[in-house]
């Protein structure tokens, strides 16, 4: 069974060969981006290259990079526990920045292409170098302003592509990531159903006020989702049994409990890892407080699986060995449990309150008002996060209607409001 460890290189080596400079993974913490809190795209680190603030030649001595990026997403936070979504996870991408010099697959050189060398390179990587075979393709039907991508859908036909579909603005217009940046439609690539890789072609740049300009130069921007590629190469039934996660795996095999709760403590484990060699803290604000919110649920899950300090010092440790000869930011073993461990230990405590009160108090027929005014209490009187108390309705099937959330924010905000005039004396 081919391993991710060796995908990684054949990925790189194949862009390396076709003149791409390969890149690091830039810092989960963005540096000089007040745009987003994380980052969440391969493109993040290289915005100012597709505007041309910055010089590619320069800095790569190519138009053309290549990376593996550390992505941290928070959108899908709720659905980690299912079979796919996760907050964590590689991309690996290619990036072209303007002007385009030569759209030829056969160029090796260090010029600037565009959607005829991106989708032939992908499509070569996935069925030659993999030996795999694509679904289908999706396509930018035209929206708005920005018409249909007939060159794609082109380009698809020459390679032998039958099926391609259109789609719109939601599906297959891409970016910016944050409130502003480069943007444009893209082509999807389907292997077993399953979206794996995304060709964005940056035509735009999208203001704060959401309007489109064109770039001086289009560029590539490409994202392919590292966790799905090895399911589908490694053949397994879902992302947490591939080799990027058999070593916490290994070791959470030793515990009954649901898979969901397993899921998310690989998930959340994988992530705080990350997150902390970074250089991120858990805090109250921002960024911080993302560190925070999984580090909390994290524990909850480890409570109910009977899974102790000493077990979570080994998972910790299985994570670094297994990443660290490719991110060595992680090779930072003390810190990051001292981090995670204070974090835990603290909030420990709250928890352990939080969950006794949570059970005598929650009984599942309370009208959504009093369900609104309990998650209050859990809140103000044992200090249990909000995010928790919802975590465990839904455990329950207890639904936190629209209107218990209401009452609580109502709640909330009137607390708030007092201990501020309270603060203020
Ligand atoms: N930037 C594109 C994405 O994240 C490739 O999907």
């Amino acid at each position: 069974m081919i391993k991710s460890e060796e995908i990684r290189e054949l990925f790189l080596n194949f862009f390396k060969k076709r003149g791409h400079t390969i890149v690091n993974s830039s810092s989960l913490i963005p540096v000089d981006d007040p745009s987003v809190l994380l980052t969440t795209a391969g493109m993040q680190q290289f915005k100012k290259y597709y505007t041309r603030e910055k010089d590619p030649l320069k800095d790569f001595g190519s138009q053309r990079t290549a990376s593996i990026q550390k992505c941290f997403r928070t959108t899908d936070i709720d659905e980690v526990g299912d079979e796919r979504h996760l907050t964590f996870f590689e991309m690996l991408g290619n990036f072209s920045f303007g002007p385009i010099i030569n759209d030829d697959p056969l160029d090796f050189g260090n010029g600037g292409y565009f959607k005829k060398a991106a989708i032939y390179w992908a499509h070569e990587f996935l069925t030659k170098e993999l030996g795999l075979k694509i679904d289908y393709t999706t396509i930018f039907g035209g929206e708005k302003n920005v018409p249909l991508d007939e060159d794609s859908l082109k380009i698809w036909q020459e390679i032998g592509i039958n099926k391609i579909e259109k789609r719109g603005r939601e599906d297959n217009f891409w970016g910016p990531t944050g409130d502003e940046g480069p943007c444009g439609p893209t082509t999807e690539i389907y292997l077993e159903g399953i979206e794996v890789w995304n060709l964005v072609f940056n035509e735009y740049y999208q203001d704060k006020n959401g309007n489109l300009k064109k770039l001086e130069f289009p560029g590539v921007d490409t994202g392919m989702g590292f966790e799905r590629l090895m399911k589908i190469l490694q053949k397994t039934e879902t992302i947490f049994e591939t080799d990027l996660f058999e070593p916490l795996r290994e070791i959470l095999d030793n515990f009954s409990g649901e898979i969901r709760r397993k899921r998310i403590i690989m998930d959340h484990l994988r992530g705080s890892v990350f997150l902390i060699a970074d250089g991120l803290f858990p805090s109250n604000l921002e960024r911080g407080y993302i560190l925070r919110r999984i580090l909390r649920r994290l524990l909850l899950h480890l409570r109910f699986l009977e899974i102790n300090f000493d077990v979570l010092e080994k998972m910790i440790k299985a994570i670094i060995e297994k990443y660290k000869a490719f991110y060595p930011e992680l090779n930072n073993f003390e810190k990051i449990k001292k981090v995670i461990f204070d974090e835990l230990q603290v909030f420990n405590e709250t928890l352990n309150k939080g969950l006794r009160e949570f059970n005598k108090i929650i009984k599942g027929n309370e009208s959504e008002e009093a369900l609104g005014e309990k998650v209050f209490y859990l809140y103000t009187s044992y200090g249990l996060p909000v995010e928790i108390s919802k975590e465990l309705l839904r455990e329950q099937e207890i639904n936190f209607s629209q209107k218990a959330e209401e009452v609580f924010k109502q709640l909330f905000e009137k607390h708030r409001l007092i201990s501020k005039k309270e603060e203020n004396g």
